[in-house]
């Protein structure tokens, strides 16, 4: 194992702060069986790792990237998934989501590729650091990663695992979509071939009954819908659990009233709501509604006549 101690790096919760790396030390005893360098890329800490791969901070002269490597003895689907990631960051990727440097094979065949650095942490990170958050910080970084999504919903991709662990928020709020390792194209013919894949809890009711008519965007509005009602709680959900009781709870709890916790309580709910033909139809669309909530709620703070009126209209026009 030949990777540099982590140093860790306090995290900040002032997003107005400077770029800060956000990572974990390295799992000793795990047996990681990393080479020291790829491709001229020195491997230092471990900023995460999941089921099908470990990602690490990667330094090449002054520069710093991030190293996606296959685990050891993970499924032959991990290593498609990062092969297919890699190939469709180069391809297909959208502004929003990493750009991929470089790509090869470990001599043991593992799949590995270099991408650039999303500044800051992840969303779960950002949550478990600093919850409560603030409302309108949270409501502009999903309508960030929604229209990131809608790049993709646009040229005719789903990422079907939005989630805050595949989510990351920079020091400035900027906001990069990570994990494109299941992405695959809109299949909206009845037919679809797709195996159903994601994170339980964030797919939405008919992936895990198994009933897959259809693969289309709204399963990432639902996600995304679930993240937002994650992120804005102050405890932690049980996100399967999620029912308009429950958002509604959570957007009081978050300081939320009157017509403000309303529009956005329906934002939310339709983006979750167990009938697809009900959800966001896709990412731009749930994003517009986040801005405009986003440009509503900045009004009604600065215009002192009758904002109500105007967010009344929003939400009727909504609904
Ligand atoms: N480009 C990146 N920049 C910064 N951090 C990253 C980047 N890609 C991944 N990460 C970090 O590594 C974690 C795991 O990466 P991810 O691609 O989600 O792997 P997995 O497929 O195993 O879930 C993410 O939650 C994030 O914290
Ligand atoms: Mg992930």
């Amino acid at each position: 194992m030949a990777m540099a101690p982590a140093t860790l790096v306090p995290h900040t919760c002032d997003l107005a702060e400077p770029t800060q790396v956000d990572w974990v030390s390295p799992v000793l005893g795990t047996a990681p069986r990393l080479p020291e360098q790829v491709d001229g890329w020195w491997l230092e800490g471990c900023l995460g790792q999941g089921s099908t791969a470990t990602v690490h901070l990667a330094r090449k002269g002054r520069k710093l990237a991030v190293v996606k490597v296959m685990r050891v003895n993970a499924s032959s689907h991990s290593g498609a998934a990062i092969r297919h990631e890699a190939r469709w960051l180069r391809k297909h990727g959208v502004a929003g989501c990493p750009e991929v440097v470089a790509r090869g094979e470990l001599a043991d065949g593992r799949p590995w590729f270099v991408m650039t650095m999303a500044p800051g942490s992840s969303f779960s990170t950002w949550w478990a650091r600093c919850h409560p958050l603030p409302v309108k910080a949270v409501v502009q970084a999903v309508a960030q990663a929604a229209r990131i999504a809608g790049a993709a919903h646009r040229k005719g991709w789903i990422h079907r695992d939005l989630k805050p662990s595949n989510l990351a928020i920079g020091p400035d709020g900027r906001v990069t979509v990570l994990d494109w390792g299941l992405v695959r194209p809109i299949q909206r013919d009845g037919q679809t071939q797709l195996a159903i894949a994601g994170t339980p809890g964030f797919m939405p009711p008919e992936l895990l009954r198994g009933i897959v008519p259809a693969y289309t965007p709204d399963v990432d509005t639902f996600a995304l819908g679930c993240t937002l009602a994650v992120l804005l709680s102050r405890s932690p959900v049980a996100v399967g659990a999620l029912r308009p009781s429950l958002v509604r709870r959570i957007l009081a709890e978050a300081g939320l009233t009157g017509i403000a916790a309303s529009t956005l309580h329906h934002i939310i709910c339709r983006a979750i709501s167990i009938s697809p033909a009900e959800r966001w139809e896709d990412g731009d669309t749930l994003a517009a509604e986040l801005e405009d909530w986003v440009s509503l709620m900045a009004d009604a703070a600065t215009e002192a006549p009758a904002p109500h009126a105007t967010l009344a209209r929003r939400s009727r026009t909504a609904s």
